[in-house]
């Protein structure tokens, strides 16, 4: 087992570029099954959700090749349709291998991906669109889908990320037309719409509520390159208003994080975004101020997953700020942790009340989720000591090499095995 060793209060002083994006190379992964002839994806993050993505594909017949962020991907071999209960709980959005399953074979058989750490992950929205697209579903010790998608009207209760990708997916393979109404809006689904496009499919309408999909029989091989990681950015963004200094990063569109610039404008950073790159500026001596309310909801507003990672920033600062997450149950794992460390945080079902505290201390705390482990070594580089991490498996789901990253920053970080 590893863990990182974080000396915090020291500024951190430097630049890098974002890594590609886990959010979209996942989807992206799964719609190789789509292709006919070879793909092959750049700036993909070498991430353990991206290993088991791949171990999925290898099952399923294709041959997989990644050489640094560079991944090759020969669909042409593929014929399995069903993907075992270890591979499903070997990465959490796994369903949605579901949809480019459906849209290639013309059945699929799965089992439920299981809950994480987040709370239950219900996946009725995917199985309700893939059955609006004419496919049999059936949930009788697993799940088992019939039948090559017809097309037709996709109604999502929800503006769900992964139940909008998993119907463009299989509708890319339907026999007519279909289209999606209140379709998720999140840039990931831009990428995924982009690099179909890319593969011969006529796709429409992605950033917008209303998604349009003409079925094709099969799409061409291609190169893609994965957009930068959003989250990622929000997470080491909120280090250096943690720590305090300057931290400047590239290879993400600041668009993408307008809400979240917005939160630390307002809690007294300096913040300057251009085409090329982002920077954030936060003086030592001048503490963060509290941000009224931060509530969480789909694109484009304010990312549930930058919640933990923004929280832990503001739990230093003058002023109080109220957290509602909308999106999931179980979000605030994290708080345990921070408050371990001197944070003063009092949480309510899906409400947390920060009051900010003048310093937070060293502790040993542990990660258990992905976005809380990014928060908790964002807080550690703004506390006063030592802090030891563990739960870096959690990590490193969806950060590649945190630790080197923060190094680059200028941060005093070192992971051992222990
Ligand atoms: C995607 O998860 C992301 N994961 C999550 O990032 C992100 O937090 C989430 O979107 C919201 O932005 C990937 O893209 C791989 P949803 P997804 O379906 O698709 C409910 C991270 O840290 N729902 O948009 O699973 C659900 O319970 C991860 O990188 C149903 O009720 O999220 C939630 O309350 C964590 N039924 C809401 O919708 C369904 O069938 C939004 O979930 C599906 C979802």
């Amino acid at each position: 087992m590893s863990v990182m060793y974080i000396r915090g209060g020291t500024p951190l002083e430097g630049e890098l570029a974002v890594h590609g994006a886990k959010n979209s190379v996942l989807p992206i992964l799964a719609a190789c099954l789509l292709a006919r002839g070879p793909v092959t994806l750049y700036n993909c993050p070498k991430l353990t959700d991206v290993t088991a993505a791949l171990g999925i594909l290898r099952r399923l017949g294709c041959r997989v090749k990644q050489e640094g962020h560079t991944i090759v991907v020969d669909p042409a071999g593929a014929s399995g349709c069903s993907i075992s209960e270890e591979q499903m709980r070997s990465m959490r959005s796994s369903i949605i291998f579901l949809g480019p399953l459906l849209a290639r074979m013309g059945e699929a058989h799965l089992t439920y991906p299981g809950g994480c750490e987040l709370g239950p992950r219900p996946i009725d929205l995917h199985l309700s669109a893939i059955r609006a697209l004419g496919c049999e579903v059936s949930e009788d010790q697993g799940i088992h889908c019939q039948g090559r998608p017809l097309g037709g009207e996709v109604q999502l209760a929800l503006p769900s990320v992964g139940a909008t990708e998993n119907a463009m997916l299989c509708a890319v393979g339907a026999s007519g037309s279909t289209t999606i109404a209140n379709a998720a809006r999140e840039p990931e689904i831009n990428d995924l719409q982009s690099f179909l496009n890319l593969l011969g499919a006529r796709v429409q309408g992605a950033g917008s509520s209303t998604i349009t999909v003409e079925g094709s029989r099969g799409l061409h091989g291609g190169e893609y390159t994965v957009m930068g990681d959003r989250i990622v950015a929000a997470t080491l963004l909120s280090a250096g208003a943690s720590a305090g200094g300057r931290v400047r990063l590239s290879g993400v569109d600041w668009r993408h994080l307008a809400t979240v610039l917005s939160v630390f404008h307002q809690a007294g950073c300096r913040v300057e975004s251009r085409l090329e790159y982002v920077e954030l500026i936060r003086e030592r001596n001048t503490p963060l101020k509290g941000v009224p309310t931060i509530r969480t909801a789909p694109y484009p507003g304010f990312p549930t997953d930058a919640q933990a990672p923004v929280m832990a920033a503001l739990a230093v600062s003058q002023g109080c700020t109220l957290f509602v997450e909308t999106m999931f149950d179980s979000r605030y794992r994290h708080v345990s942790e921070l408050i371990r460390m001197g944070a003063d945080i009092t949480t309510e079902g899906r409400v947390a009340l920060v009051r900010g505290v003048e310093r937070l201390h060293g502790a040993k705390v542990e990660a258990s989720d992905l976005r809380g482990g990014g928060a908790l070594a964002a807080a550690a580089l703004g506390a006063e000591g030592t802090t030891v991490l563990s739960g870096l498996s959690h990590i490193d789901r969806g950060y590649e090499e945190l630790e080197e990253m923060l190094k680059r920053l200028g941060a005093d970080v070192e992971r051992r095995e222990v």
